[in-house]
């Protein structure tokens, strides 16, 4: 049994097909990342978009975006990043969701093991924050299925990657949720987006990354500056321990 995941991040779309961040196209390099996926990872079983998908945090930029998934929105799931309007989000995605007031997560088993995405968004803040009542609810997700090895999204790291301004806007109040993890120890993977660049660490046993974003990258100078390398996206083979490896969009994507 096993499960191949791609995650994309940090799309960063705007309502205006044109739009641009830092220089980059978001639509023309997310258009190209799908692609890439189409062309190399066609037996996906989900897709997971880890948040900052609308820069504009626009309904049209949402709906635009659905447009853009396609056959392929009953393998997506989403969570919300700091650039993420959650009303908008449900309203244009209202089968991925939760309940209305309920914080956007999920939760799926598939290949032996769970998958959970987590919701950071901390209103009109960059940093991101989990909340106490959702830290329950992802305790007691686990305590469901506690022999399957879980993999959990959330938009924010929740430890350090060793960029000054970057790890000032990070996960607030992250120490309970590394507790939580850290005496999970069917919690094999922690995985986030926000930093733009690819970074691996540790919580105890379980492993932490983050992942390139879709379309502009940051370098790791203490202060804000870009790093021209490619978008980017990571796949993951879960079995009976977990693969993974980020890939970035071929020079040909661009074109
Ligand atoms: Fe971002
Ligand atoms: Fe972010």
């Amino acid at each position: 049994m096993s499960v191949n995941i791609v995650q994309v991040t940090d799309t960063h779309l705007f309502s205006d097909p044109e739009g641009v961040l830092a220089g980059v196209p978001t639509w023309k390099t997310f258009r190209g990342v799908l692609e890439q996926i189409e062309r190399n990872h066609p037996d996906f079983d989900y897709l997971i978009l880890t948040g900052d998908l609308a820069q504009d945090e626009a309904l049209e930029t949402y709906q635009k975006l659905r447009e853009a998934l396609g056959d392929w929105l009953h393998r997506c799931r989403i969570i919300p990043g700091n650039h993420d309007n959650p009303a908008h989000l449900r309203t244009v995605f209202p089968e991925l969701f939760p309940k209305e007031g309920a914080p956007l997560t999920f939760s799926l088993s598939a290949g032996g093991w769970k998958i959970i995405g987590l919701d950071s968004h901390l209103p009109g803040e960059t940093k991101g924050r989990v909340e106490a009542a959702q830290l329950e609810w992802l305790r007691a997700e686990l305590a469901k299925d506690p022999g399957a090895p879980t993999l959990v999204f959330v938009h924010h790291p929740p430890v350090a990657i060793k960029v000054e301004w970057l790890d000032r806007v990070g996960l607030e109040g992250a120490d309970d949720l590394i507790a939580l993890v850290g005496a999970s120890p069917q919690v094999k993977v922690v995985c986030a987006g926000h930093v733009h660049q690819e970074f691996s660490g540790s919580i105890g046993r379980a492993a932490v990354y983050t992942t390139p974003s879709t379309c502009v990258q940051f370098s790791r100078r203490s202060e804000k500056d870009f790093d021209p390398k490619a978008a980017g996206y990571r796949i993951f083979r879960l079995g009976d321990g977990h693969h993974t490896e980020v890939h970035r969009l071929d020079p040909a994507g661009h074109s």
